[in-house]
């Protein structure tokens, strides 16, 4: 898929059925939300703590790190105006099953991996709060979609541009286009929750 607005570079696009069900149940749409950007500055202060030898690496994950603790207090402030618990236990198994893919232990390729798993978590994301939007008629949370989808669309770049610096261009296209396929069949088996990545 090529979003022509948000230039995503994802291979398939979400059905329109998943927004739909996502927009029935914006509770638990909203507290998945909250929990995913609570994990999206924890990983990147984990990889900036991993990589911290690497300067430009560090400024700017850690740059986002305060980004997505942004968000998540914007969300929270959603939840709570709604008086949505948003539960102790979240897993997010479609997180989980990309991270397990990450097989290479060698560097820089672990990095890299790292990095474009990284990537692709942001650009799914704002692929999904695209379709959400389109969907829902909740004012409150087109808004709330409308401001995060753009920074998770400069976020996918920006996770991708730090792993381009590790490797010949060819080599890093090989592996982005093996991640993208990945990527794709493993959302191909999704679509059927009301939660982000679900
Ligand atoms: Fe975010
Ligand atoms: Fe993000």
């Amino acid at each position: 898929m090529s979003d022509p607005i948000l230039d995503l570079p994802l291979l398939s696009e979400t059905d329109r059925s998943w927004a739909e069900i996502a927009s029935a149940r914006l509770d638990l749409f909203l507290a998945d939300h909250a929990g995913c950007e609570q994990q999206a500055a924890l990983a990147a202060l984990s990889l900036a703590d991993r990589y911290l030898d690497d300067a430009d690496l560090v400024d700017r994950l850690t740059s986002l790190a305060m980004e997505e603790i942004v968000h998540f207090r914007r969300v929270g402030a959603v939840l709570r105006s709604r008086s949505i618990y948003a539960g102790r236990k979240r897993s997010n198994p479609w997180v989980q099953a990309l991270l397990k893919n990450i097989k290479d232990r060698r560097e820089p390729h672990h990095k890299v991996d790292r990095l474009l798993v990284g990537a692709l978590i942001e650009a799914r994301s704002c692929e999904r709060f695209t379709r959400l939007m389109e969907v829902t008629d909740d004012a409150e949370v087109k808004e709330l979609l409308a401001d995060l989808g753009p920074a998770e669309a400069r976020h996918w770049r920006m996770f991708y541009d730090l792993a381009a610096r590790e490797l010949p261009q060819e080599d890093l296209r090989i592996r982005w286009q093996a991640w993208l396929e990945f990527e794709r069949d493993l959302t191909a088996g999704g679509g059927r929750l009301p939660t982000v990545h679900g």
